[in-house]
């Protein structure tokens, strides 16, 4: 059997170092490990409009925004495909075949969408297509018959609900669906790296999020601004390496060989937060040290970035091949799912 990568992200915002240790980066890896036939990264704008639908300009202008965070951070158009959800309308097709297997209990209870719900303060005027964005994003991934969605664990219940939809509708109609299997980020600190503010989560509205396209300046504010240990008042003071975001940051971003260029008196990491611990290492080096290491990576990106920003053109064709080649696979998938559901009255 192929092994096809599905994923992607709604375009709501430009992306951040969340989204890159979480998800950017190891996608870059899968691409060129050489091991998928077929790698489909969607730039989710349908499902954006269900939680944004009196905001169709936010979501329309990041959508070269996060094309622009993908180019630069190696995603390569000639071995992953980026399109645009959208464009494919065989996906809303299938989106309402699909409803016909799934219970409104069963989307009351994932656990995703709860939370969703609790967030953004819908309460009662839960809108439609937002309430079944579960059932849009099974089609997402079924569509291209993908075998592995690599995902932040906020998506795991999605996952779930994908799966149970591709086994109902086998077992109802024909073996037409492939069950998908989620990749989670390797490791827990990459799978959730706080907000500078120490606060679980990194968004817009709390303004304590690194953008990847954010200015050197700003970014070395936002590090020197960073949740430390709050009890860690003078240098000679013990730190607490628990719930300490600069650390958090290091351990997603710092390589040992780092040390050597930036901060020779430390070998590894290791050396470094258990001086850290035992007292003696104030904070203002911790933060320089990591505002050189968030830059050591970020750099080559940011420059690639204002190349690729000189022709926004360009970068919307890419997602308007990516998208047509996408169509034609969804539409075969279409095709097969109404032959199995008997409603192909008119093809042979
Ligand atoms: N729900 C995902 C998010 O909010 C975006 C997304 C849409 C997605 N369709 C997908 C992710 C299909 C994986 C597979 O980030």
């Amino acid at each position: 059997m192929k092994k096809i990568i599905l994923t992607g992200d709604r375009p709501t915002g430009r992306l951040h170092v969340g989204h890159y240790v979480g998800s950017l980066r190891r996608r870059v890896e899968l691409q060129n490990s050489g091991e998928y036939d077929e790698i489909h990264i969607m730039i989710a704008d349908a499902q954006a409009l269900t939680d944004n639908a009196d905001n169709p300009e936010k979501v329309k202008s990041n959508i070269s925004e996060v094309a622009l965070d993908y180019l630069s951070c190696g995603i390569d158009p000639e071995k992953s495909n980026i399109l645009v959800q959208s464009y494919i309308s065989e996906l809303t097709e299938l989106t309402f075949y699909y409803s016909n297997l799934v219970t409104v209990s069963r989307l009351q209870r994932n656990p995703t969408v709860k939370a969703e719900i609790q967030m953004r303060g819908f309460n009662t005027s839960i809108p439609v297509g937002f309430f079944t964005y579960p059932i849009s994003q099974a089609a997402d991934i079924t569509a291209f018959k993908a075998t592995t969605v690599p995902v932040g664990e906020d998506q795991l219940p999605m996952l779930e609900q994908a799966r149970e939809i591709v086994r109902s509708f086998n077992s109802t109609y024909d073996e037409v669906l492939v069950e998908p299997k989620a990749l989670l980020p390797e490791n827990e600190v990459c799978s959730r790296l706080p907000g500078v503010d120490g606060k679980a989560k990194m968004s817009k509205s709390l303004g304590n999020a690194i953008y990847l396209a954010d200015d050197p300046e700003d970014i070395r504010k936002k590090v020197m601004s960073m949740f430390t240990d709050p009890n860690h008042i003078r240098v000679e003071d013990p730190g607490s390496l628990e719930g300490n975001t600069v650390f958090t940051y290091l351990d997603a971003f710092c390589k040992d060989d780092m040390f050597a260029e930036h901060l020779p008196e430390y070998q590894n990491l290791q050396e470094m937060k258990d001086h850290y611990t035992r007292g003696g290492l104030g904070d203002v080096k911790v933060k320089k040290f990591l505002y050189e290491v968030l830059m050591e990576e970020l750099s080559p990106i940011q420059a690639k970035r204002k190349e690729l920003e000189k022709d926004v053109p360009a970068v919307m064709e890419i997602l308007r091949k990516g998208s047509m080649e996408a169509r034609e696979i969804a539409a075969n998938t279409l095709d097969e799912v109404k032959t199995a559901m008997k409603i192909n009255y008119w093809s042979a």
